[in-house]
């Protein structure tokens, strides 16, 4: 059968025919919002790289979450920005570190009782050389990320989160074998619960530029290409996943998002475990530039770079744009 029997446009001739052949969906549920958390009170400091970014102190992050909980998100993300940072990255994994705190107050409140809690684990963002590890000068006067010293620090920080109340702990360092110790340490802390939800697939990036900003976690010397993935590897990725579910990633985080589709395509088809993709901050701060210059239309972009990342294979989304786009569902 061919034209003039067969005509595609024949489905695509209202509104309500095209939402009946829709293929993919977005929903508020599946929508994660990331949240800086800084120390302070009524603290709401704009990003300048990420407009209508801010770093929030927890009273305001408090009142932000419950707008956005309104609208029915998925959950939050939460990144900390420390008051003092070291070479051990102590506020990452002190009891009463900032984004600890911002867990525990967040637990105590019941408008935030219909969504989850996500605690980003690494260490960059706490260490003052801005490095996801620990770093050893070598004889040479290089320098070098260490990874079982590095792994330590994390597992320590991930039980310390998942203490204070994370419903999932979300390990971003890319250190080999973190996963396997966070499971370790949370299962000796009696947190057999908690889920890992693994960046296991993160390239080492352009598009994390403006977060650093918001994150103040720009490393002050060389760059993470000794951890984080080479852009060009699409089997190595498989092969980072497959590590990380072994070692018992109960989920697992692609990112970037929008330059990797087809990455996230390979995973999708590959693993039958849930699987999110984070649409990083330049991803972010690109689209908003280009809404700002009225090049593109805001409410279509943005829902139409959510539905490719979802076509592809995306389970749930970390977006910047997620109280937008859930007002737009
Ligand atoms: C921390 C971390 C980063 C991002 C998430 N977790 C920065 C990095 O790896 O440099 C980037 C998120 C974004 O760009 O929105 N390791």
């Amino acid at each position: 059968m061919d034209f003039p029997l067969i005509r595609m446009r024949r489905l695509r001739r209202s509104e309500p025919m095209r939402a009946l052949v829709r293929e993919t969906r977005l929903h508020p549920g599946a929508l994660i919002a990331p949240l800086f958390i800084c120390p302070g009170e009524g603290v709401r400091r704009a990003i300048s790289s990420m407009p209508g970014i801010f770093n929030l102190s927890i009273d305001e992050a408090i009142q932000d979450a419950t707008e956005a909980a309104k609208l029915g998100i998925g959950g939050f993300l939460l990144f900390g920005l420390p008051a003092t940072k070291d070479e051990q990255a102590s506020g990452a994994w002190d009891q009463n570190g900032i984004v600890q705190q911002a867990l525990r107050a967040m637990k105590r409140e019941r408008a935030l009782d219909s969504t989850l809690l996500i605690a980003d684990v690494c260490l960059c963002e706490y260490m003052s050389h801005g490095h996801c590890g620990i770093v050893r000068e070598t004889a040479n006067g290089a320098h070098e990320i260490e990874n079982d010293s590095s792994v330590e620090l994390i597992a320590r920080t991930a039980a310390s989160l998942a203490r204070a109340g994370a419903d999932i702990v979300a390990p971003s360092d890319m250190m080999d074998g973190r996963v396997a110790a966070i499971r370790d340490a949370l299962d000796v802390d009696e947190l057999t619960d908690t889920p890992i939800l693994s960046y296991a697939s993160k390239f080492a990036s352009a598009f994390y530029g403006p977060f650093r900003e918001a994150a103040d976690s720009a490393p002050q010397f060389g760059d993470r290409r000794s951890y984080q993935m080479d852009g060009a590897n699409r089997r190595e990725a498989m092969r980072e996943i497959e590590l990380d579910l072994s070692e018992g990633a109960d989920m697992i985080l692609m990112k970037p998002a929008m330059p990797y589709l087809d990455i996230i395509r390979d995973a999708r088809d590959r693993f039958d475990v849930p699987l999110g993709a984070y649409q990083v901050s330049g991803e972010y701060s690109m689209l908003r530039a280009a809404i700002e210059r009225g090049w593109l239309d805001r409410d279509r972009a943005i829902l139409e770079s959510l539905v490719s990342i979802r076509r592809a294979g995306a389970d749930f989304i970390v977006t910047y744009f997620a109280q937008t786009a859930a007002k737009l569902l």
